[in-house]
């Protein structure tokens, strides 16, 4: 399976900064931009996959400052981000949100990339794999696809903090999401590691077992370290 290299911007760029980054990287079929809401078209028109960071579980409707399923559709979007750590840190999103948000994103026809991980305080505690369990069986909308439902495995302590798990823990968590993912519902979805992914660190961790792609936010933001982590 070729890797899913999925950029996450976050909450950073502008027109000129866009154009920048983008026009130094040739767009790949394998390659998603998550841009800011208002630079989702001005990516699409510069020929990439684009996803989205959220979207609001209601179709339409009075909810100021939110943006729906459809217009993400309208102007160019087919994947968005769920369920981020930082969305169910900062604005305490749920898994049962997460699911709703997911169920509405995909019968719009967006693929969903859902977002699980465990804190550095779980993590000492031995609780990851019950935390990725819970969150896993809990985030995702009930008659999801395969095709269009991607789980990125982002450990929280590792997001932005140089620090990554050691290879055999990202296998063994990774094993274990497929292995859930198989008993619970019998499907087989494409499975993401996210957190503090470098050029210099994408292909090792691409090619461990059941790592099916990326999820990159600050280095996708820098022209040559995104460039070595799509050549790796
Ligand atoms: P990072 O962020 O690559 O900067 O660690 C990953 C993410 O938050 O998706």
């Amino acid at each position: 399976m070729t890797p899913l290299i999925v950029a996450n911007w976050k909450m950073n760029g502008t027109i000129a900064s866009t154009q920048a980054l983008l026009q130094t990287l040739p767009a790949h079929d394998n390659v998603v931009i998550c841009p800011p809401f208002p630079l989702i078209s001005l990516v699409a028109k510069l020929g990439f996959i684009t996803g989205a960071q959220d979207c609001h579980a209601e179709e339409c409707g009075a909810y100021t400052g939110e943006v729906s399923v459809e217009l993400l559709r309208d102007v160019g979007c087919s994947y968005v981000i769920l369920g981020h750590s930082e969305r169910r840190q900062y604005y305490h999103e749920t898994n049962k949100c997460v699911a709703d948000k997911a169920q509405t994103a995909q019968k719009a026809g967006l693929k969903t990339i859902i977002c699980i991980g465990e804190t550095q305080e779980e993590y000492e505690a031995g609780q990851t794999l019950d935390v990725i369990k819970d969150q896993l069986i809990n985030s995702l909308p009930t008659d999801f696809k395969e095709e269009n439902t991607v789980i990125a495995y982002e450990p929280v302590w590792a997001i932005g903090s140089g620090k990554v798990p050691s290879e055999q823990d990202i296998s063994s968590v990774h094993t274990f999401i497929s292995e859930t993912l198989r008993k619970a519902f019998e499907k087989n979805l494409r499975i993401l590691y996210g957190g503090s992914v470098k050029a210099h660190n994408a292909g090792a961790i691409m090619r461990l077992p059941h790592v099916d792609g990326v999820l990159v936010g600050g280095a996708s933001l820098i022209a040559d370290e995104f460039k070595g982590i799509i050549c790796s």
